[in-house]
């Protein structure tokens, strides 16, 4: 799950944070799984049906999965100098090992494939913005923030730009050589860095229309883009207040960060029996980021389609299922994306559905289905989302539903006409007292208290909820690979398109990060 508010490394976090290169071709083995259907000893496994397959789940395996991952972030630790499995980490390469094997010794009932994509990642190892000689406690640097010249401080006054500083003609001829004072809203934060620096400012402070911080990213990297910070709306409103009443007020801007593009990879995995042209798509995302182990976000998603797809070899199957492991989500849904991107037309046509699994056993959690719905995504996000609920129901479990904004590996699937749709247990919101009515836990506390935070640990892990969950997640592959009968068909007419186009526009996220 990506954040809503971001808060980009501290001074000593070496945090990558990454958007997907433009116009890359992939490297290597990036051929879409060759379905076979297979005539040998799938046809003497029973069919798959809900209960059976639900029967398999245990507390223990999930839990054994758990400790090994946890183990797998530690490797990370020379160089982050704590657990996490963020892209690039051995923490990473260990979990994407530990996945391939795992499927690797399932080799006669799965096809296995890696998609190697770039990703462009940035570090900040330092920052610092002074405004009249005194540290801007908010302030924090932009995601892909290049440094300031030669990575050293940069000194200037701050110059207010007009309106939200969409347009070149907001920027004043002063800006140059001085620093850009820019406010939120109406265009990303990228278009702002860039203008800033077309107009020659030596840095760029975006500050926030509410009093709060702001965080988020500039996406992908331009070479105008100059170092940029975003600055709480409180603590900017006095000094925009002495520029507007003609004051001149310095600053001192320091960012030491670095932009590369780094190899990474999406695994797949798809049954070689059932129908190839009619598949049943699941995934979550295999990396966490730079701030911890991640094995809530989404160490647990990731573990719940290991081990069904463990469970599934049992039985045999009539559509196909195809699992997927996502990188880069962290940095912007970078592995969903680019798997979307490069894929035909008529391989999209073949996925019937795709179900998002991130954070499914936070601490504090609620059960949230996505409020999928046919009016503004493609049709058959609603039957999804009904599946659920009726799983729920079924069960006496309560059910909550939230927002389908475009914050996990869905995205690029449904604004790509495929039905989505998933379930989550919660991140960094906060629990309401209805919500303790309806789930249990404590109010006034986030979902998940270690939410991107070093203590995502196997502690931080409810098997009640996991299990659960997990259960939930097998009956949905078992139910749509037994039949997808009076699922909605896929068809790339008029419908299906503009259906993703209203979903885009309401959209307010692209995965981890706020880019607007
Ligand atoms: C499949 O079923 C067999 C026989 O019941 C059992 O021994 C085996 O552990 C099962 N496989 C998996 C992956 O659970
Ligand atoms: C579901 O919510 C109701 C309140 O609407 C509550 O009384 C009940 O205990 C909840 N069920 C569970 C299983 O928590
Ligand atoms: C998980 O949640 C259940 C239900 O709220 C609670 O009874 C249990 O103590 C929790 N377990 C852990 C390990 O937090
Ligand atoms: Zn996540």
């Amino acid at each position: 799950m990506g954040l809503k508010h971001i808060t980009i490394a501290s001074l000593a976090t070496l945090g990558a944070v990454s958007a997907l290169g433009t116009n890359q071709k992939p490297l290597v083995d990036n051929a879409q799984p060759q379905p076979q259907i297979s005539g040998d000893s799938s046809s003497a496994r029973p069919l798959v049906n809900s209960e059976d397959l639900q029967a398999t789940i245990s507390t223990e395996a999930l839990l054994k999965r758990a400790k090994r991952l946890f183990k797998i972030a530690r490797l990370s630790e020379d160089e982050y100098n704590h657990p996490t499995r963020v892209i690039g980490s051995e923490g990473h390469r260990g979990t994407l090992s530990y996945i391939h094997s795992t499927l690797a010794a399932l080799s006669d009932y799965y096809t296995l494939s890696t998609q190697e994509f770039p990703a462009v990642s940035g570090a900040v190892f330092e920052y610092r913005l002074l405004i009249d000689l005194a540290l801007a406690e908010s302030a924090h640097p932009m995601g892909l923030t290049p440094p300031t010249h030669h990575k050293q401080p940069v000194d200037g006054s701050l110059v207010l730009v007009s309106n939200d500083g969409c347009r070149a003609s907001d920027y004043p001829s002063t800006v140059k050589g001085n620093i850009a004072l820019i406010q939120r809203g109406t265009c990303p934060f990228g278009t702002k860095s860039e203008h800033a620096g077309k107009a020659g400012a030596v840095a760029a402070v975006v500050f926030n229309y509410e009093d709060g911080p702001v965080g988020g990213t500039l996406g992908t990297p331009l070479d105008d883009h100059v170092a940029t910070f975003g600055l709480s709306g409180t603590e900017a409103a006095p000094f925009v207040a002495r520029l507007k009443a003609g004051e001149t007020v310095e600053a001192s801007a320091y960012m030491d960060a670095e932009v590369k593009t780094i190899q990474t990879s999406n695994i797949i995995a798809q049954t070689r029996a059932g129908d190839p042209d009619n598949c049943v798509m699941l995934g979550g995302h295999s990396d966490s980021v730079s701030e911890g182990p991640g094995i809530n976000d989404d160490g647990s998603g990731s573990l719940t389609l290991l081990e069904v797809a463990t469970q599934l070899t049992n039985f045999s199957v009539h559509n196909c299922v195809r699992f997927a492991w996502w990188a880069g989500e962290e940095e912007g849904l970078l592995g969903s994306d680019y798997y979307v991107d490069v894929l035909p037309a008529e391989e999209n046509v073949k996925i019937r559905l795709f179900m998002d699994y991130d954070m499914l056993a936070s601490p504090n959690f609620a059960y949230q289905v996505y409020d999928a719905r046919n009016e503004v995504n493609p049709v058959g996000s609603q039957e999804l989302r009904d599946l659920y609920v009726a799983w729920y129901v079924e069960h006496g479990l309560n059910y909550t539903f939230i927002p389908f904004d475009g914050r996990s590996d869905y995205d690029g699937f449904i604004k790509n006409g495929i039905p989505g749709g998933g379930i989550a247990t919660g991140a960094e919101g906060i629990k309401t007292k209805e919500e303790v009515v309806l789930f249990g836990g404590e109010d006034g506390v986030p979902y998940d208290v270690c939410y991107h935070a070093i203590c995502d640990t196997v502690n931080n892990l409810n098997l009640t909820a996991w299990e659960l969950n997990t259960k939930l997640v097998a009956h949905s592959v078992a139910t749509f690979a037994r039949s997808l009968e009076g699922f909605p068909e896929r068809t790339l007419d008029d419908a299906s398109i503009k259906a993703a186009g209203a979903y885009a526009k309401g959209a307010k996220y692209h995965g981890s990060k706020l880019f607007i």
